[in-house]
């Protein structure tokens, strides 16, 4: 079972209210572009990537009014953006059913994760292309982890050993990811899904600098170390 293409699909239809803005955060500035433009080219810098399809809401009115041309017809939108982020992902996954086979791998991607770079996409993609199950970027968990009781005051210490931080891309083929979608409740990520089968994903290590952006001071924090991607030697 091996699939020579690679698709990304990057659910782009949410509200972001944590973030306390009237613009849905995938559209805020991110050094003079929208904050999806940057996880689009993010992915679209493999050239493994065949085609990155984004999933818009059916009302959204804000994606074309910035360029996308220099992408040409590696980036497609989709607007079939649904009431959560699982909806977003599975109806864009339907969506591309007419474009990509049930074992081309699919690259999940949130647009809330401006700084994923060339080096741990390029790793995930090494490390899964000849797997069975698929899996996610991550990075084990470095602080020491805290359990609360109702009143905020520490009930327990968890060992950390072997805990990681789940991120994205989270990379399945077409067909499994579809069937997982689809046959679960609401779940955080596809991996979750996947999980649900019985399945085991693996972890590949990403790195801390793939942030996803949620509250208004991770914009901030995005943008420097963009910027300081941009001026390295
Ligand atoms: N997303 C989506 N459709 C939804 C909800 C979320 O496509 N109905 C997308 C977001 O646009 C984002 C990604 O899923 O790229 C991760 O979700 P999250 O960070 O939670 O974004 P929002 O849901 O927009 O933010 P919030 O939860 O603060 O409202
Ligand atoms: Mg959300």
């Amino acid at each position: 079972m091996t699939s020579e293409r690679f698709f990304g699909l990057i659910p782009a239809a949410g509200a972001g209210e944590r973030m306390g803005q009237a613009q849905p955060k995938q559209y805020l500035d991110l050094r003079g572009r929208p904050m999806l433009y940057h996880s689009v080219k993010a992915l679209l810098a493999d050239a493994r990537i065949d085609t990155v399809f984004v999933v818009l809401a059916p009302a959204d009115h804000e994606f074309k009014q910035h360029p996308w041309e220099e992408f040409g017809e590696r980036l497609a939108p989709l607007y079939c953006g649904g009431a959560t982020r699982h909806d977003s992902v599975l109806n864009g996954l339907v969506a591309a059913s007419s474009t990509v086979e049930p074992d081309d791998w699919m690259l999940v991607h949130d647009a809330a994760r401006p700084c994923l770079a060339q080096q741990e996409l390029g790793r995930l993609l090494d490390a899964l292309a000849a797997d069975e199950v698929g899996g996610i970027l991550g990075v084990p968990v470095a602080d020491t982890l805290k359990r609360a009781d109702a009143s905020g005051r520490i009930q327990a210490t968890v060992p950390r050993e072997r805990l990681w931080q789940a991120q994205t891309p989270q990379m399945f083929r077409h067909g499994l990811l579809l069937q997982a979608l689809g046959r679960t409740a609401k779940l955080s990520d596809e991996a979750g899904a996947v999980e649900a089968m019985g399945l085991q994903p693996k972890l590949v290590q990403g790195a801390a600098t793939n942030l996803k952006v949620t509250y208004a001071e991770d914009l901030q924090l995005a943008q420097t170390i963009l910027t300081s991607r941009e001026t390295q030697p």
